[in-house]
Parts: C-alpha cells; sequence; structure tokens
C-alpha cells in the first residue's frame, strides 16, 4: 500500500502541554546525542492526541529530536499503525483480515464497515464519526473474527455484533471490549474442560478486558491530562496529576542528562538510582494511601504470597510500602487500592487485576483461597 501525507494538512501542530512534558521526559530515556531514538514514543504521543499524524507533526517530533523532517517521515510511512489521514472522530474500526479471521467472518465485518462508514478504507463516514481499514493479525485468532476499536480488542464479532458495537459507539457508549459471544476469554465455547480450579477467584472480567474496563480509555484521546501520565525514571519530578503541568515540564528542568551532569559512571543519576530501588510512594498520585505500619505486628507478619499475584518481589515491595499483614490489605477500598496499584513500581494494576482485597479478606478471616490452599502444599507463588 502507498502510503502518503493526507492532501488535506493543518497550518500548526502543538503538543498539549502536558504531552510536551512526557514527551521532553522521553527524551531524557537515552544518552545525551540519542535523543532521535526517542522518535516513535513521540510520534504515537502525537497519533494519541490528534488522532492522526499531519506533517506538521511529523516535523514539530522532528524538530524536537534534532532531526531532518525527511527523517521523522521515514518513520511516520514506514510502520502502518502511524495513520497518515484523519480518522473517525469516535473510533477507527481496524478489522483483522488474516486468515482466521478471514475464515471466520471477517469479509462479513468488512461488509459492515463499508455499509455503515464508508465504502473505501481509511476514508471517514459523511458524519466524521468513524473510519475503517483492514489490518494484519492482532494476534487473537482464537477469538476470530475481531478488530481493534480504539486500544482495546473486541473478538467473537458477527455482523449484527459489529453493527450494535457501532450504535453503542455511536450514542457516545463504550462497549465492553473482548469477546461479544459470552466467553470469558479464548476457553472453548463450552466452557472449560481443564484447569476448572481457577475458575475460582477470577475478576469479572478476563485480564485484558478487566484492565481496559478499569482505565475505561478505550476511545478517549491522550491529552496528557489522565492518570498515571509516569516519568518513573524521573522520580516524583515527574508530571502524575490529573491536571496539564502548568508550566515549563519538571521533565526539562530536572533531567540532569540535558544539562550534561550527573550521571556517574554507571551513566545513572542519583534521581534514576532512587527511582529503581524504591516503590514510588507518590504522593501526587491517584488514589488515598491506606494507613501502613512501620513493622510487623510482634507475631510475625503474614505470608502475603498466599495472595494469588504476591510473589516474593511484591511482597518486599508491599513490606517497603508498610504493608505486612493481610488484615491491612483486606480494609482497602477503591481509593486506596487505587494508590497502592500506583505505587506498585513496575507491578502497577496487580492489585485490582488480582482481586487482592477479597483474597485477603478470606486470609484475614482464616479462610483458605484455592490458591493458598495449593501454594501452601507445593510452596509455589505467583507474580
Ligand atoms: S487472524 Fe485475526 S487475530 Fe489472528
Amino acid at each position: 500500500m502507498l502510503r502518503r501525507l493526507h492532501h488535506e494538512q493543518p497550518e500548526t501542530f502543538a503538543f498539549t502541554p502536558a504531552n510536551q512534558a512526557w514527551a521532553e521526559a522521553q527524551m531524557t530515556k537515552f544518552p545525551e546525542g540519542r535523543q532521535a531514538s526517542a522518535i516513535i514514543p513521540l510520534l504515537w504521543r502525537a497519533q494519541e492526541q490528534e488522532g492522526w499524524l499531519s506533517r506538521p507533526a511529523i516535523e514539530h517530533v522532528s524538530d524536537m529530536l534534532g532531526l531532518a523532517h525527511i527523517r521523522g517521515l521515514e518513520v511516520a510511512t514506514f510502520y502502518f499503525m502511524f495513520q497518515l489521514q484523519p480518522i473517525g472522530y469516535v473510533a477507527n474500526i481496524q478489522i483483522c483480515g488474516t486468515t482466521t479471521c478471514m475464515i471466520c467472518g471477517a469479509e462479513d465485518l468488512v461488509s459492515v464497515c463499508k455499509e455503515r462508514i464508508a465504502d473505501q478504507p481509511h476514508t471517514l463516514s459523511p458524519d466524521g464519526k468513524f473510519s475503517w481499514e483492514e489490518v494484519e493479525c492482532l494476534g487473537a485468532c482464537a477469538n476470530a473474527p475481531m478488530a481493534q476499536i480504539g486500544k482495546d480488542y473486541y473478538e467473537d464479532l458477527t455482523a449484527d455484533k459489529l453493527r450494535a458495537l457501532l450504535d453503542d459507539l455511536e450514542a457516545g457508549r463504550v462497549p465492553t471490549p473482548g469477546p461479544q459471544n459470552g466467553r470469558y476469554a479464548a476457553e472453548p465455547l463450552k466452557g472449560l474442560t481443564s484447569l476448572t480450579e481457577y475458575d475460582s477467584g477470577k475478576t469479572q472480567y478476563n485480564a485484558s478486558v478487566q484492565l481496559a474496563t478499569d482505565i475505561g480509555d478505550t476511545v478517549k484521546r491522550i491529552d496528557g491530562t489522565e492518570v498515571p501520565l509516569l516519568t518513573p525514571w524521573q522520580g516524583k519530578a515527574a508530571n502524575t496529576g490529573r491536571k496539564p503541568a502548568a508550566k515549563k515540564p519538571a521533565a526539562a528542568k530536572s533531567t540532569n542528562r540535558a544539562k550534561g551532569k550527573a550521571a556517574g559512571k554507571t551513566g545513572v543519576t542519583k534521581q534514576e538510582a532512587a527511582a529503581t530501588s524504591a516503590p514510588n510512594n507518590d504522593a501526587s498520585g491517584p488514589g488515598t494511601k491506606p494507613s501502613t505500619m512501620d513493622a510487623p505486628r510482634a507475631s510475625g507478619a503474614d505470608d502475603l504470597k498466599l495472595i494469588k499475584g504476591v510473589g516474593p518481589k511484591l511482597e518486599g515491595l508491599l513490606n517497603t510500602l508498610g504493608f505486612w499483614h493481610w488484615d491491612q490489605v483486606a480494609k482497602w477500598g477503591a481509593d486506596e487500592v487505587a494508590w497502592v496499584d500506583h505505587n506498585l513500581k513496575g507491578f502497577k494494576g496487580r492489585v485490582s487485576r488480582d482481586n487482592w482485597v477479597e483474597q485477603a479478606k478470606r486470609l484475614a478471616a482464616g479462610e483458605q483461597t484455592e490458591f493458598s490452599k495449593r501454594a501452601r502444599k507445593d510452596g509455589r507463588y505467583e507474580e
């Protein structure tokens, strides 16, 4: 497919202040003189903000990275994930047209797109709300046919189900992603035939869908104000709040590397070293910090690894944050879960993903879970 810039281009492009801060922070990930390596995340951010990549956006990013415009254009036109033309302001529907999906009905889905959106791919619907394209295998072949809409997958589709999804999106609703035929994940249509013990204690949706619904930004454009907007290698200096940064980003101000100082022999600044050796413990993050303890009670710490999803590393992180006992975890409400999820560096989102609170409630009440029974028996933990 010939990938050219769109015939109509805006005059200018600018990141939102928060996205500009994020972009500048991304550039600090690379050694001085190698900022060009940040081109893909920066182009992607520009696309997430605007929906597509215009020439001014590509040139703006190239300028930020000290690149000739042609270098930015080379990258943007090479990768198919970069949209070089406007997409629907509600959603761009990406239908998988590779073998499995094709056999299972992708052509029907394409017909719906032609009928509801536009006869040709990469074309806006008359009201500008939608666009569509055919893409290569998205790796969800067991749930074929499927489509990616915004950031999420909608699987086990039929023509009618896709029409219903479009109706929902058109009406401003965001349908629940994942299998659309009642399947939990990619198990046999008639239900599990093995590993049935894993049925208990699972989240409402499978892990991907649960995370997608928890985050809730399926078709939302990124403007930089979402939580969390993290630049963890810069510690607390990063812009992590809901409000866009009002002034010059902390990123540019505090970047020792950008100023040519500080990074020691290892190339790691003190700030970076601190950021990699401790949990975030970020007071400016989302949620409410639960009450913590300086040390376990005299009776000794509980084995937090009996909570499914907590392995030795996470247990250590939890202890560092001041959590030693099941009953502490059992008391977390939604706000506290949000705080802990945010502060589990490298394991963000685990508390809700594995429903630690429910598990901890049972353990604190002296009960066993399927997982704790098994872990106690064979000493195997999960992380
Ligand atoms: S063939 Fe469609 S997801 Fe793999």
